[in-house]
């Protein structure tokens, strides 16, 4: 099987797939309240994401996480799971979620090979959801995790954005979760994106929070990462009441880049190959797909896209927002 390189000599073996811009929710990091969706015929079909999805695995592609927008807000996903199973890849199918309408898809994504799920919540309390998601769904989230935790998936996860004053109060509550519970709770450095509100005063790093969980009696012991593992650093926990079951983690985008060690590509739900969230190389598969390119075309566009892929993504501590490169897409066009 031929190997996927990038220009920089790291493998790609990772592919985040965004199968919709589409979203229940409206979190104030990701999108405005009055986000302009694609029209349905500009996202890829089912097939379009399985012929796509074949050739990367071609490729060496390992692991394959479905992201959005929201990806259960597309009515097929369990099908276009069962697909991706079907190619097989040997890292594991993981889907990203906001967990709304999880809970009605969970068993089938399961039954189709689904392996891991990955559940956005931002905060442990409704008064807070509200504030940080701009809707009223912080009770179907909650389902969707105990649901997810009591079903046989591989890992089940919660992702947090911390925002300084706005849900950094909530660190404390959502770390706590995962005493009892077999979560791994990671916090996510706010990054600016898209044309979201950002200054580097609502940005709370992760040695900010790791000791605001210490101060609190945490001890954190770091976890080996396995190959086609993201770029969290993860630790199991003793606290104050004993072992906890779940581990925490830390995305740091900002305050340490882990781009040397990057192993992800992503596709949008438009069909663009992308090296970087905040790459502007971006590698059109579907209109030369939907213009009939063949397997043989359509592989060299995506070695191109290897090549061209970024070295490193242009945020630091310090940054000029002003000056950062962004480019007219929000997160949820690129899928996190
Ligand atoms: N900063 C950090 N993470 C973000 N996400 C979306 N926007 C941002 C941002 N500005 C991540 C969140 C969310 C997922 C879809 O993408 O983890 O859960
Ligand atoms: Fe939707 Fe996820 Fe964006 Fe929130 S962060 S608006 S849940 S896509």
């Amino acid at each position: 099987m031929a190997e996927l390189v990038d220009g920089h000599g790291r493998r790609v073996t990772y592919v985040r797939i965004s199968v919709t811009d589409r979203c229940n929710l409206r979190c104030v990091y990701c999108m405005a309240e009055d986000q302009k969706f694609r029209p349905l015929p500009h996202l890829m079909t089912r097939e379009e994401i399985a012929r796509s999805a074949r050739l990367l695995r071609s490729f060496g592609i390992e692991k394959i996480r479905l992201t959005g927008g929201e990806p259960t807000t597309r009515p097929d996903l369990p099908g276009i799971v069962s697909d991706l199973s079907a190619i097989g890849f040997p890292g594991g199918l993981a889907l990203s979620t906001n967990g709304v309408l999880f809970p009605r898809m969970a068993r089938e994504l399961l039954a189709a090979g689904l392996t891991r799920v990955n559940i956005s919540l931002d905060s442990a309390e409704a008064e807070h959801f509200r504030k940080m998601a701009r809707r009223d769904h912080f009770q179907p989230v909650r389902d969707a995790i105990d649901l997810a935790l009591a079903l046989p998936f591989e890992a089940v996860k919660l992702n947090a954005v911390v925002i300084r004053s706005f849900n950094d109060d909530q660190v404390r509550p959502l770390a706590a979760m995962t005493y009892d519970k077999n979560l791994h709770v990671r916090f996510i450095e706010f990054m600016p994106f898209g044309d979201n509100e950002w200054n580097e005063s609502d940005w709370v790093g992760w040695e900010e929070i790791r000791g605001r969980l210490e101060a609190d009696g945490y001890v954190l012991s770091s976890v080996q990462k396995s190959a086609v593992a993201g770029p969290a650093d993860e630790f199991r926990v003793v606290s104050g009441r004993g072992e906890h079951r779940g581990t925490i983690g830390f995305i740091t985008p900002v305050s340490d880049r882990f781009c040397d060690s990057c192993n992800r590509m992503r596709l949008t739900q438009d069909g663009f190959l992308k090296g970087c969230l905040f790459g502007h190389s971006d590698v059109d598969l579907l209109r030369p797909m939907r213009l009939g390119a063949t397997d043989e075309e359509l592989s060299t566009l995506i070695r191109h896209a290897a090549e061209v892929k970024e070295q490193r993504h242009p945020m630091f501590v310090g940054m000029d927002r002003a000056r950062l490169p962004l480019h007219g897409r929000n997160m949820s066009e690129v899928g996190g």
